[in-house]
């Protein structure tokens, strides 16, 4: 628990940069490390840019899988998650583009992408660790209450909260945001060899309470990681109100 969103920024990127120093990756060798999107982790990646320009680390042998993207939405499009990805961290560090993963939302046969995905991730070795955000309803990636907990990457209608949660990136117009996403399952973020969610804010309160004391269920998708040999929740004061 750390007093503000900032510290929780602060905390979370200096982790990832020690793993990956300790990892010593290699282009043979990488570090695979799993992202999400959302407003929360957005300090975590201003203090990864940050650290990569003061020379505390260099992404040149991470790959990196993303945990979700709308279906349906141009990738030019400002709010697919492959323009906020680059936008907000990808262009400001020395990634190789090879080296990035983005579902394709507009594939033409989604199963067949959501299959390439996770064979991508086998080839690779597996996650290494995964890094997420939350949503207030307790979702993690897109895994929308409901959704299996070994669920895998797949396509996943989004929920009217969702919708709604999400419209104030779409001029607060819910009928602009996609309605189905692509996401990595529950299953596949647990897979990872360790899990990192960022929560920040009294609005997370309940699903930070549900993740922690709450049953394991797949109502309240994060509650999956109580289940995590390594999994981590970093959140800040606000959070807490409910624990
Ligand atoms: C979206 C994303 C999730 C994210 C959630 C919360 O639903 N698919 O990965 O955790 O939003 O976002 P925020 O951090 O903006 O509250």
């Amino acid at each position: 628990i750390q007093p503000a969103p900032d510290d929780v920024a602060r905390w979370a990127a200096n982790y990832i940069v020690r793993k990956i120093n300790l990892a010593n990756p290699t282009e043979e060798k990488p570090f695979v490390l799993g992202l999400p999107t959302g407003s929360t982790p957005l300090n975590t990646y201003r203090e990864l840019i940050k650290l990569h320009q003061s020379g505390k680390v260099s992404f040149q042998h991470v790959v990196t899988f993303n945990m979700d993207e709308y279906v349906g939405l141009p990738e030019e499009h400002p709010e697919s998650y492959h323009s906020f990805m680059w936008t907000n961290f990808f262009k400001h560090i020395d990634i190789q583009e090879k080296n990035v993963n983005i579902l394709n939302g507009n594939a033409e046969d989604i199963k067949a992408e959501c299959a390439r995905y996770e064979e991508k991730i086998k080839s690779v070795g597996g996650i290494d660790l995964f890094m997420g955000g939350v949503g207030a309803d307790g979702h993690i990636a897109f895994n929308e209450p409901g959704s299996s907990l070994a669920s895998r990457t797949r396509d996943k209608e989004l929920n009217y909260d969702t919708l709604v949660a999400n419209s104030r990136f779409f001029d607060n117009d819910i009928d602009k945001v996609p309605k189905s996403a692509l996401t990595v399952g529950v299953g596949t973020v647990m897979d990872a060899k360790e899990v990192l969610v960022l929560v920040t804010g009294h609005n997370k309160a309940r699903a930070l309470h549900e993740a922690i004391e709450g049953g394991v269920n797949h109502m309240w998708t994060i509650t999956a990681l109580q289940l995590h040999p390594r999994g981590i929740i970093i959140c800040d004061e606000n959070a807490t109100v409910e624990l």
